[in-house]
C-alpha cells in the first residue's frame, strides 16, 4: 500500500502498542505460564455452547432489536431486581451491548463534548481514559490509596469542578481487586447530590465478590441509580470473553441518548447469543456459584505462594491477585514482569500501566482464571524467585 501522505492529528498520540500484548507475546514466546491475560483458560458450560447453537440452528440470525431482544432484557431487569432491589424497565431502562467496554466508551460519546471533565480513579482500568480523550473530555484523576486501595473522598470532592460532567467507577476493581463498601457508595450518593454529574459504574465482575461480602451496585443507591449507566458483561460472568457481550442499565433519560447513539455506532449485539444468553440466565446458580468458584481458585494460588518471598495484597473480588515484590528486588514493575516471563518463564502484568504517571510502588497482578494444574505450576516457579 503506498504511504499516506498527509500528516495525521491522532485523536490518541500516547496510545501504542499495550503491555497487554507485549506480555500475552512474551508469553508465547518464552513458554511461559501465563497469568497475565486477565481471561479464563477453561471452557464454558456446554449447556451454553448447545444454547447458541440451537437458535443458530432455529434461523434466529439476522439483526435482533436495537436495545437487544425482549426475553434477554427482561431475565436481565430481573436479575438486577432480585439481587439490588432496582426495578428497570425492559423497554426503555435497558440495553444489550456488544461488551462492557463498548458500554463504557458509548456511554462516555453519549454525554461528553469537548471540555468537559471525567473524574477516573487510578490505577484504572485501560480503555476510559482513551474513551473520554476521543469525545475530547480531559481525565482527571484520583488516585486510590496505596496499599490498600482505599478511597480519600475528600480528594474526590475537591476533583469536582464546574465542568465535571461524568464520574468513572469499578467495583470489584480491576487491577486491585478491591471493592467498595456500602460506606464508600453512601458517600458518592451525598457527594452528589444536587449535582447533574453522570455516573459510569463499570461491574462487570458483579458476581465475583469473595469472603461472604456483598457487591454494592450502584442500583442499590437510589441517588446513584438515578444518575448511573450501570455496565456489565456476560463475558466475565460466563467464561465468554471473546463473545464481546453485556448491557447497560440506565434511567430512561439517559438511556434514550445511550440508544441514539448505539443506534449509529453497531446497532446491535449478536443476535442468537442474545437467546442463549436469555435461556442460560434462568439457572440463577451459574451466576450466584461464580464467588465460590473463584475464591477456591485465589485461595489455592494463595495457598501456592505462601512459601515464596511475594507478599500478597488482599485480592476481594475479581480474578486477579496482586503480589508485592518489595523484599524480592528494586525492580521497576514493568521490567521485572519482562524478567520474569524470560527468565523464570511465569508472565504477570505491571500494575504501574495502570496509571498515568506510573508510580514506584513493587507490585504485579496474576490472574486466577485458570486451570489448578496451570496454578500450581505458576505458584512454584513464584516460590523459586
Ligand atoms: C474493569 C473491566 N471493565 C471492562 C472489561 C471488559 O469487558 P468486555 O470484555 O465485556 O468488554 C474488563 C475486562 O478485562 C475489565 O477488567
Amino acid at each position: 500500500m503506498p504511504a499516506f501522505a498527509f500528516e495525521i492529528a491522532s485523536k490518541l498520540p500516547k496510545v501504542g502498542t499495550t503491555i497487554f500484548t507485549v506480555m500475552s507475546r512474551l508469553a508465547a514466546e518464552h513458554h511461559a505460564i501465563n497469568l497475565s491475560q486477565g481471561f479464563p483458560d477453561f471452557d464454558c458450560a456446554p449447556e451454553l455452547r448447545a444454547l447458541v447453537t440451537k437458535y443458530i440452528n432455529s434461523g434466529l440470525n439476522q439483526y435482533p432489536p436495537m436495545a437487544g431482544v425482549a426475553p434477554l432484557r427482561e431475565a436481565i431487569v430481573e436479575k438486577i431486581a432480585t439481587l439490588y432491589d432496582a426495578h428497570y424497565d425492559p423497554e426503555t431502562e435497558v440495553t444489550v451491548v456488544p461488551g462492557a467496554t463498548y458500554g463504557i466508551f458509548t456511554a462516555i460519546a453519549t454525554l461528553i463534548r469537548p471540555g468537559d471533565e471525567v473524574v477516573l480513579f487510578e490505577p484504572a482500568y485501560d480503555s476510559y481514559a482513551p474513551s473520554v480523550e476521543v469525545s475530547g473530555g480531559k481525565p482527571v484523576y484520583v488516585q486510590m490509596r496505596f496499599p490498600d486501595y482505599s478511597i480519600d473522598w475528600r480528594e474526590v470532592q475537591n476533583a469536582i469542578t464546574p465542568k465535571t460532567r461524568m464520574m468513572v467507577i469499578n467495583t470489584p476493581n480491576n487491577p486491585t481487586a478491591g471493592v467498595f463498601s456500602a460506606e464508600d457508595l453512601r458517600v458518592l450518593e451525598s457527594m452528589l447530590r444536587g449535582t447533574d454529574i453522570v455516573v459510569v459504574s463499570d461491574e462487570v465482575y458483579e458476581h465475583i465478590v469473595f469472603d461472604g461480602h456483598q457487591h454494592q451496585s450502584v442500583a442499590r443507591f437510589p441517588g446513584l441509580a438515578e444518575r448511573s449507566f450501570l455496565v456489565s458483561s456476560f463475558g466475565k460472568t460466563y467464561h465468554v470473553t471473546g463473545w464481546k457481550m453485556g448491557y447497560v442499565l440506565a434511567p430512561k433519560e439517559l438511556m434514550a441518548e445511550f440508544r441514539k447513539v448505539h443506534q449509529f455506532n453497531v446497532f446491535v449485539a449478536n443476535g442468537p447469543i442474545q437467546y442463549a444468553l436469555a435461556e442460560y440466565m434462568r439457572d440463577r446458580d451459574a451466576y450466584l456459584s461464580l464467588a465460590a468458584f473463584y475464591q477456591k481458585k485465589r485461595d489455592f494460588f494463595l495457598e501456592g505462594v505462601k512459601g515464596s518471598r511475594f507478599k500478597p495484597l488482599p485480592s476481594r473480588g475479581t480474578f486477579f491477585q496482586n503480589l508485592r515484590y518489595d523484599a524480592i528486588s528494586d525492580e521497576k514493575d514493568t521490567d521485572l514482569a519482562i524478567r520474569l516471563t524470560k527468565e523464570h518463564g511465569i508472565a504477570s502484568i505491571p500494575v504501574s500501566v495502570f496509571y498515568r504517571e506510573p508510580p514506584s510502588h513493587k507490585v504485579l497482578r496474576f490472574c486466577f482464571a485458570k486451570s489448578e494444574e496451570t496454578l500450581a505450576r505458576g505458584a512454584e516457579i513464584l516460590c523459586k524467585i
